[in-house]
């Protein structure tokens, strides 16, 4: 396993890059869940000082939270409800430049302004999402959702 994380001085896409093989080898080496979702928040968060990075994973009819990095988040999340379960019931990657114009947006935190989250498929079910929080308006594009998904798909196998 990667002793230390190589991060890119580079532009978000390069940072990426740089950060999907490392997360890959982390991911290939290790077969527990929680282990590689609390690296994988890690590195994220390592790598580009989000305000809030973590996992949510489906358990029955909620999605309850899992490893993250950043403040208190809250625990239960129902299916449809606010952007991971809007994101979890849709099954597919929203990005949201601006959480008060996003109906239902479940605030864990004020200083959050933007956000993406991602769905985690395995056979095409959703089994979890990758939630990342910005305090900042409009930080995510489809360079945000192009790689997040394909780490999303890094660990959906073992999910
Ligand atoms: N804002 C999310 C809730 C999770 S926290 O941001 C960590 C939502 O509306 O689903």
């Amino acid at each position: 396993m990667a002793e230390h994380l190589i991060i890119h001085t580079g532009d978000k896409a390069e940072r990426y890059a740089t950060l999907l093989p490392q997360l890959s080898a982390l991911v290939e080496a290790e077969t527990d869940s929680i282990a590689n979702m609390a690296n994988i928040a890690a590195c994220l968060w390592e790598t580009f000082h989000f305000w809030w990075v973590g996992f949510y994973r489906v358990m029955g009819e909620e999605l309850v939270l899992g490893p993250f990095q950043g403040p208190l988040a809250c625990t239960r999340i129902r299916k449809g409800r606010g952007v991971c379960g809007t994101a979890w019931a849709e099954a597919r990657t929203i990005v949201v430049p601006d959480v008060e114009q996003f109906p239902g947006h479940i605030a864990c935190s004020s200083a959050s302004r933007s956000e993406i989250v991602v769905p985690i498929l395995r056979d095409g079910v959703v089994v979890g999402v990758l939630d990342v929080d910005s305090e900042h308006l409009a930080t995510f594009d489809e360079t945000d959702a192009m790689w997040l998904e394909r780490i999303a798909a890094l660990i959906a196998p073992i999910f």
